[in-house]
């Protein structure tokens, strides 16, 4: 028998702290103005010290496993995307596991950038399908706050701290992932990455002054390819999933420029009433930015049994990787 995951439990996790854009004026040459016009955000939420990773991270999976109404003890793996994890070894998702009361599941991180929830999405499907695994925890959650250069103006306007969580069960009928669509171009990692820090160019005490060691990115060069990849696997994502442009009733593509997503849309021919935004509130959340949208449409009453959803995300690496859910449990 043919086996479906469908996405039973939905939550998500943002620190206690607002920042705005005119706070972050009063810091940096920068202004409200500037941040609306060119990217659509409004606010952000960042980190206290008590709010690391595995702390929004267990919080979004309590949510969603609440939601998904099922014993912690019913999980039988924990995947969590993330690029900025509790510490470099090992695994957050461990942490998470332990903290959740989750005895003995499986656990691992999963590194695509902003990719990295519809990277896990594919992963869990896969090993729901293949009947390895019946019930797993996928969670993403990322906080840049930590990564960032907050004297760099070109990056340090654009992201948020967050998580979000699901909760995917395996089911009999045609339900949860479609189809999936990943992919990664190697060969344009300067274009967005923290140069020092791994085993490549190790931090010490004689260069850990440098601006190196904090994120980077040239903006204009990734906005073209994150238009173009995300459009690009999105068509392919519906097409493998035997669908129509018209037959999606919500886009939820991967948070980081209102200008990104109307192109996007545009070029996909779907109206822009069939998006849902909340990078206003958020900024670009990185792998959480996607659970966190679908978290509020569901809450917010966007999705309904039998509606079919593009996710679709765009990140360093490059990666990029865009899905076909049908909703229902
Ligand atoms: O999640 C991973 C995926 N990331 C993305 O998808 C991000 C993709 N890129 C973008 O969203 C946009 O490229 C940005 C929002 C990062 C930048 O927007 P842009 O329209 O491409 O601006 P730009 O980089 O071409 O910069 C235009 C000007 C520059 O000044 P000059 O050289 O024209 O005098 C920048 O120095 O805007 C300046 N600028 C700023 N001014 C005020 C850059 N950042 C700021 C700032 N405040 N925060």
């Amino acid at each position: 028998m043919e086996h479906y995951a469908a996405i039973i439990g939905w939550g998500m996790s943002v620190p206690r702290r607002v920042v705005t854009n005119d706070e972050l004026a009063r810091q940096i040459d920068t202004s409200n103005e500037w941040i609306r016009s060119r990217t659509g955000i409004g606010e952000r939420r960042i980190a206290s010290a008590d709010e690391y990773t595995s702390v929004l991270a267990t919080a979004a999976s309590q949510q969603a496993i609440e939601r998904a109404g099922i014993a912690p003890e019913a999980i039988d793996l924990v995947i969590l995307a993330t690029s900025t994890p509790d510490r470099p070894f090992p695994a957050t998702a461990s942490v998470i596991q332990a903290q959740l009361g989750i005895p003995r599941a499986g656990a691992f991180d999963v590194v695509a950038a902003c990719s990295g929830f519809v990277y896990g999405l594919h992963i869990a499907n896969s090993m729901i399908q293949s009947g390895a695994h019946q019930t797993i925890l996928l969670v993403a959650a990322d906080l840049f706050s930590h990564i960032l250069n907050w004297h760099d103006r070109n990056t340090c306007v654009l992201f948020g701290d967050g998580a979000g969580a699901v909760v995917l069960q395996q089911r009999d009928q045609p339900l949860g992932l479609l189809s999936a669509v990943l992919g990664s171009a190697g060969e344009y990692e300067s274009l967005m990455l923290i140069e020092r820090g791994g085993t490549r160019q190790p931090l010490s005490a004689e260069n850990s002054h440098l601006q190196d060691r904090y994120f980077s990115m040239h903006g204009r060069e990734v906005f073209k390819h994150a238009i173009r990849e995300m459009a690009l696997s999105s068509q392919q994502a519906i097409e493998e999933a035997g669908l129509q442009p018209d037959a999606i009733n919500l886009i939820i593509p991967h948070q980081a420029n209102l200008r990104i997503i109307e192109v996007l849309i545009k070029r996909l021919e779907i109206p822009f009433k069939r998006v849902f935004v909340n990078l206003e509130r958020y900024g670009n959340t990185s792998a959480a930015s996607v659970p966190i949208a679908l978290c509020e449409a569901v809450e917010q009453g966007q999705l309904h049994d039998g509606d079919h959803v593009l996710l679709t995300s765009f990140g360093g690496g490059f990666t990029w990787a865009s899905a076909v859910v049908r909703w229902g449990r």
